[in-house]
């Protein structure tokens, strides 16, 4: 534990020292200590410490007076008045008030604040967030679009959400693995197979320049064929039989079809810049049988008119309203949920997941849960795994329409990413006309990429996961509001700010000797905010939910203005004013800077 006080430098007293720890946690232990003084017959209190939910209240807030109160049968103001009392804080908070009917609020000290942003200058790389200690291993299923289908706009959010939840796990020190769990397994491929026989033999003696052009168009013919001809479905049919008893010509097929899909999902992979792992269902093919076999042993899944099921939330037959999840079907053959059973047992097993987050739409959500308790029932999760579904809402066009193109067809995934780099490119050439700037085409072409991949995540990830949001390129576009390109413009801004003021700020034992004023309201409303940011971080790694990081920028891009305009920075009144003002620039450039890297977007210097 570093104490960063210097000797020159004390307004606090010496035993203050800067902690692992973020404030909040402080002060839990703190408020935790008081109630196991005053109430010593309690066990392991709850000091329910949350941030102040009303500004009045200071920066944070305890409200255990009012539950203590009403067990012990007690007056809550005096139990407030209490634990105000007896919590030691003087350290770090001004006295603590209380507040009707029996909340304890803490206003943090200045000097404190001066003291963490101190840490926080002389870390510029992790802005004094230390990585958890206790490192999880967790892995996120995430993207897994279908081989020979469409990579949909659900497969789009899915990657955009999931890479923004690894990179924080990533950040904080977790150990991630980042799986993509493509659907390359099932009876569809026999179709595939039988059809990609007939019209494209040389692609089975090995020709690699044998392609299938559009692999959708490919699968809606292949369709079409088998629901039209009956001879063929029966071809199809050996093909899935041929395919699982690994028959050379039809596994050869089936890596072609692959190898196709993986070659088009990599360019949006590409474009987006979210690496994966592919393990995809075929995967897990060669245990499914053993899985069924343990399933039935144990009793957990048992046989139901012909077809083998697990019989999970309470219902034990047919009966029950719900539906059991069926893991080998009547006619002998597996499905999505055997292999998402036989993937739990994997993932836990080898590759020792402590925690497993699924990033599909809200629509399986049952089949998730279902998963889930079968999981823990067969042992195959630990009862402490963590297993997540994060589910998220549709996307919809403006005024709410299904998601399509004019001519009423799905979306390619490629032509959306395409037309929002062409449609940021336009922006910023219109900009530079404007304002007689000049760039170069390299630089042109470098802005319309971030800026309109940058806008399509932000976009997607600044809303609550679970609603369905609205696409618009217009508004995620848009220079004014909660949108990348105002992010970035901020950014770039601020920093230019702090360029302007020409002192070295970068250097750990310079940052030190950095003194914080934070006399002016803004400036102090300024800091807090920039050192809330290890909170959101903790609150995203539990909840999964990347707005809280949106939200946080655009409430931290609100103050930074506020403070900008009531307090001038390079024409500030002293020089260690001017200084202060300038590091706190510098700390909201790091800081948004960061913000935006963990959403998966790089940072401009102008635009
Ligand atoms: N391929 C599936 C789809 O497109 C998503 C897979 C999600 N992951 C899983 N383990 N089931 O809907």
């Amino acid at each position: 534990k570093v104490s960063f006080i210097h000797s020159r430098l004390v307004h606090l007293p010496s035993e203050v020292s800067v902690t692992s720890m973020t404030t909040r946690e402080v002060l839990a232990t703190r408020v935790t200590e008081a109630l196991n003084n005053l109430f010593p017959d309690e066990e392991s209190p709850d000091p329910q410490l949350t941030a102040a939910t009303r500004p009045e209240f200071g920066d944070y807030q305890s409200n255990a007076a009012l539950s203590l109160a009403k067990k012990k049968k007690m007056n809550p103001l005096q139990v407030a008045e209490e634990i105000a009392k007896h919590t030691k804080t003087d350290d770090i908070c001004e006295q603590p008030q209380v507040a009707p009917p029996g909340f304890v609020n803490f206003t943090l000290k200045k000097e404190y604040v001066a003291l963490l942003l101190q840490k926080m200058l002389a870390d510029p790389q992790r802005l004094g967030i230390a990585p958890r200690e206790k490192k999880q291993r967790v892995l996120v299923d995430f993207s897994s679009p279908n081989i020979a289908k469409e990579m949909h706009v659900g497969h789009l959010r899915s990657t955009i959400i999931g890479d923004c939840i690894c990179r924080v796990l990533e950040f904080l020190g977790h150990d991630v693995l980042r799986i993509n769990h493509v659907g390359d397994w099932g009876t569809q491929f026999g179709m595939l197979i039988a059809y990609l026989k007939q019209v494209k033999p040389d692609a089975l003696i090995g020709s690699t320049t044998t392609s299938l052009g559009d692999l959708v168009e490919f699968y809606k013919a292949a369709k079409k064929k088998f629901d039209e001809d009956s001879e063929f479905q029966e071809t199809a049919r050996r093909e899935v039989v041929a395919l699982q008893a690994g028959d050379e010509s039809s596994v050869r097929a089936w890596s072609f079809l692959c190898e196709q899909s993986r070659k088009e999902f990599q360019q949006i992979y590409d474009m987006l810049d979210v690496k994966l792992t592919e393990r995809g269902e075929s995967f897990y093919n060669e245990w499914l049988g053993e899985v069924c076999k343990e399933l039935e042993d144990s009793g957990v899944a048992v046989r139901d008119e012909g077809a083998l099921c697990i019989f999970v939330g309470g219902h034990t037959g047919r009966q029950g309203k719900a539906q059991p999840l069926i893991v080998r079907k009547s006619d002998g053959g597996f499905n999505y949920a055997t292999t998402d059973m036989a993937a739990i047992r994997y993932r836990v097993k080898e590759d020792k997941a402590d925690r497993i987050l699924y990033i599909t739409d809200a629509g399986q959500a049952l089949h998730f849960s279902q998963v889930f308790e079968a999981a823990k029932r067969m042992g195959y999760a630990k009862p402490e795994t963590k297993l997540e579904h994060v589910p998220f809402g549709l996307v919809q066009s403006e005024g709410g329409k299904k998601f399509k193109t004019r001519q009423g067809e799905t979306v390619k995934l490629k032509d959306l990413l395409q037309e929002a780099v062409r449609r940021a490119e336009e922006d910023f050439r219109n900009r530079l006309q404007a304002e007689g700037r000049e760039e170069s085409e390299e630089y042109i072409k470098r802005v319309a990429h971030v800026i309109g991949i940058g806008a399509v995540k932000y976009a997607d990830l600044k809303n609550n996961r679970t609603s369905n949001y609205q696409f618009s390129y217009t508004k995620m576009l848009s220079l004014q509001g909660n949108t990348a390109p105002y992010m970035l413009y901020a950014f770039a801004r601020i920093q230019g700010i702090y360029r302007k003021g020409d002192i070295d700020l970068n250097q750990g034992h310079q940052a030190e000797n950095v003194q914080f004023i934070l006399d002016d309201p803004t400036e102090l409303s300024l800091a807090k905010m920039l050192l809330q940011l290890e909170e959101m971080l903790f609150l995203l790694e539990r909840d999964l939910k990347p707005n809280i990081l949106c939200d946080y920028m655009f409430e931290l891009s609100q103050r930074f203005n506020q403070f900008y305009e009531n307090c001038p920075v390079l024409k500030a009144e002293t020089v260690d004013l001017r200084t202060s003002r300038l590091a706190l620039c510098k700390l909201t450039a790091n800081t948004l800077a960061l913000c935006l890297h963990l959403l998966g977007i790089p940072t401009l210097e102008r635009i």
